[in-house]
């Protein structure tokens, strides 16, 4: 439809109509078979609100979908289509590693096309828009959503969001498959207290600003077709209704001109928060803050059409989050064709397909990170080997959000052994249950709850025992159940289940060669593990090639690459921790000062078990020191920073070089270090490379104390290495010297 088109629409459209395509409903009120994401309970919809509402979520199925889209458009007075949206977070049909995950393989690139095929089989399978990608910066592993976003960096998040927002949407949403894509949740909703999911957020402007807003934005200027705002306050004020951070920051400052949609009843939930005394003014603040659609409040439904003829709200506002909706669906196409990709024959052929299955195998091998290796991993093959753990067997090889895919389409750890391991004196052992006793989890379609009695736990564990007394080398599938990271998901002990932790017990006192395979949503307390087993491979939730991939790796058949997005913390007590802090006025310098006035732990250390950026090969590398090619700096100028870097072990790997900054006297402190690039080379055993980066005044930008973003003259650390921890590092001058 041309541009007049959709304003001549918008002039003969009711308020009654208007209003609708501001309410959002849950797909299970046109079809029983509708995923639920969020509270229902006692949510009740006056009939026309069904009718006129503009769009749904939670609905998928080409015949489910054209149905429902027939029906609506066969009532609608305008003939407006219906809009279908749904969390297609990692993989549709075809499940990719976490998104945690993804952002280990420090590959954009490689999410952006993850989530290209996700668009492809949703978009075949009638949906037009993801609530992806959560592009919410996390430091506290005790939060079960860190499992959804990509890490504790702002500037490699920012890159992940780009790519895959581009992923999902093509150039412009491209024909076939378009499926626009949703940057959430704006905004901070990362830092909830104490790791609580829903819990109060408490960030200064300088932080919001410093770590948080880069990967939204970065999300945004991709392209992003919607934003989704965040359950949390800021400042005391609930997202959803924050007049500030909606119309100056998200719209003025970042220059968002999409569709802003509230999170489930995250409207309604501004009564909770003791904001908004009824849904009145609750519908009355969110439209204030520009919030174009209430996901499944009902509260625009019920009171914008009075809001307006009270003249409380102006129409014309009304009328602005209207055209904003109504571009969205004329960008996809909707008007000129209600059921664009949806088609089952397509739907059929695309799903799980071969390309998208090895697809799936590539990313998770790249995904894994090689946490220890005392030289026991790759396994030659030869060795009798006994596959232990609760995993072995397990099929719940995909993330809590993949409620598009189905586990039943996984293969099984023991499965893909059997098919791809060279090995053939394998015995396989349960162990234990997955969860400890009384565990009851609840997912978006299934609950997870073991009932072993104590003589079956001893039986499989006395099974376990007598397998690993009789290999030479043990490995263990152990972690957290699926169903431990996510949505509501908090946990105040991050270390894997109790009866895991026996059982790892057990078996290392029956075999001093144990590698611990280690599943989870989220970084874990593994102090424990590191001293008990030889190897550790950490795979997240590989998703439905996640077995074939570990294979892959324990064999050498693939080096593992993967670099932690995320600190894996010493103990729980660290959280939140993220490599990108403050110095302190008395920092701390492990082993080179006694001085007892210093920021430091009396009973832990101040680094963590393992830091962001951190990941072992199946071949070393040697790094030259940094070289640069200039010592000083003029605004408009450029420096490279460059290292060579050699393979100095035996086998064929790959590298990721990081570059970080660290301005050392700035108006406003700065990070001890910041990621301000990164790059992979491949080597063969020998083969040397140069990397460079070129570092740009863009680069030392930051907000100053004048409240402005810029560069301010003075002498910047640059290190280059393979890990966040790296003391790789040279200097140079920005501007003149004193
Ligand atoms: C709540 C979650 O916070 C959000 O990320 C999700 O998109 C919606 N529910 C819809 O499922």
């Amino acid at each position: 439809m041309t541009k007049e088109g959709l304003h001549d629409l918008l002039e003969v459209m009711s308020l009654e109509e208007k209003v609708g395509q501001m309410n959002q409903l849950s797909g299970s009120f046109f079809n029983p078979s509708a995923s639920v994401t969020g509270p229902i309970e006692g949510k009740k919809f006056a009939r026309e609100s069904i009718s006129l509402c503009g769009s749904v979520l939670g609905l998928m199925g080409t015949k489910t979908v054209k149905k429902v889209q027939k029906e609506y458009l066969e009532n609608h007075p305008h003939k407006i289509p219906l809009l279908f949206m749904m969390d297609v977070i990692n993989g549709y049909k075809t499940i990719f590693p976490i998104p945690l995950a993804q952002g280990a393989s420090f590959a954009p690139k490689l999410a952006g096309h993850c989530a290209r095929i996700a668009a492809k089989e949703a978009a075949a399978d009638g949906l037009h828009v993801t609530f992806s990608p959560m592009t919410d910066l996390v430091w506290d592993a005790r939060w079960g959503r860190v499992m959804e976003s990509t890490g504790e960096d702002p500037y490699l998040n920012g890159r992940f969001a780009e790519a895959m927002v581009k992923g999902y949407q093509g150039n412009g949403f491209d024909r076939p498959y378009a499926m626009a894509a949703c940057v959430k949740h704006f905004a901070g909703y990362g830092a909830p207290e104490a790791g609580r999911d829903y819990n109060t957020v408490e960030l200064s402007q300088h932080t919001l600003r410093q770590f948080y807003l880069p990967a939204y934005e970065a999300g945004i200027h991709a392209g992003a077709a919607l934003t989704m705002a965040s359950f949390n306050t800021l400042e005391g004020i609930p997202a959803t209704g924050n007049l500030w951070l909606m119309r100056e920051v998200l719209r003025k400052e970042i220059g968002f001109e999409g569709v802003l949609i509230s999170d489930w009843s995250a409207i309604e939930e501004m009564i909770s928060h003791g904001y908004c005394a009824d849904r009145k003014e609750a519908a009355l603040r969110a439209v204030m803050a520009g919030v174009d659609i209430d996901m499944m409040s009902g509260v625009y439904a019920e009171h914008l059409v009075r809001l307006v003829r009270e003249g409380q709200v102006a129409e014309t506002l009304i009328d602005e989050a209207v055209m904003r909706i109504l571009k969205l669906k004329n960008n996809l196409g909707l008007f000129e064709n209600p059921y664009p990709d949806s088609d089952e024959n397509e739907a059929s052929r695309l799903f799980l397909c071969q390309e998208h299955r090895e697809f799936a195998r590539k990313a998770a091998r790249e995904s894994f990170v090689l946490l220890k290796n005392d030289g026991i991993l790759p396994l030659a093959g030869e060795k009798k080997t006994a596959f232990i753990g609760p995993y072995v067997g397990s099929q719940n090889l995909i993330g809590s959000w993949s409620l598009t895919g189905d586990v039943k389409d996984v293969t099984t750890l023991k499965k893909a052994l059997l098919e791809q391991g060279p090995n053939q004196d394998m015995a396989f052992a349960q162990g234990s249950p997955m969860l400890d006793e009384m565990m009851d989890l609840e997912g978006f379609h299934e609950r997870q709850k073991e009932n072993f009695t104590p003589g079956e736990q001893e039986k499989m564990l006395k099974e376990a025992i007598d397998a690993a007394k009789r290999a030479e080398v043990v490995v263990m599938a152990l972690g957290e159940d699926r169903l431990q990271s996510g949505e509501a998901t908090s946990n105040a002990n991050i270390q894997i289940p109790k009866v895991q932790q026996v059982l790892l017990e057990e078996v290392s006192k029956s075999n001093e060669n144990v590698i611990v395979v280690l599943f989870s949503g989220r970084p874990l307390d593994i102090r424990n593990i590191v001293q008990k087993a030889k190897a550790i491979l950490q795979v997240w939730l590989p998703g439905t090639e996640g077995a074939r991939a570990i294979v892959d790796v324990l064999f050498g058949e693939y080096n593992p690459s993967g670099k932690l997005p995320m600190a894996f913390p010493y103990c729980v007590g660290q959280v939140p921790i993220h490599y990108n802090s403050y110095p302190t006025g008395r920092p701390h310098i492990p082993g080179k000062d006694k001085d007892r006035f210093r920021s430091k732990y009396l009973d832990i250390p101040n680094e963590p078990l393992f830091p962001f950026g951190y990941g072992l090969s199946y071949t070393c590398f040697s790094i030259s020191p940094v070289m640069l090619s200039k010592k000083d700096m003029i605004k408009g100028g450029c420096i490279e920073a460059s290292v060579m870097v050699k393979n100095i072990g035996s086998v064929k790997g790959t590298e990721t070089l990081q570059l970080y900054i660290h301005d050392l006297a700035a108006s406003v402190v700065r990070p001890v270090k910041e990621l301000k690039g990164f790059c992979k080379v491949e080597l063969k055993p020998g083969e040397a490379r140069k990397v460079c980066f070129s570092i740009t005044e863009k680069e030392l930008r930051f907000l100053t104390g004048n409240g402005r973003v810029e560069s301010e003259e003075g002498e910047f650390e640059v290190y280059i290495g393979n890990s966040s921890s790296t003391d790789n590092k040279a200097r140079f001058m920005l501007g003149c010297r004193r």
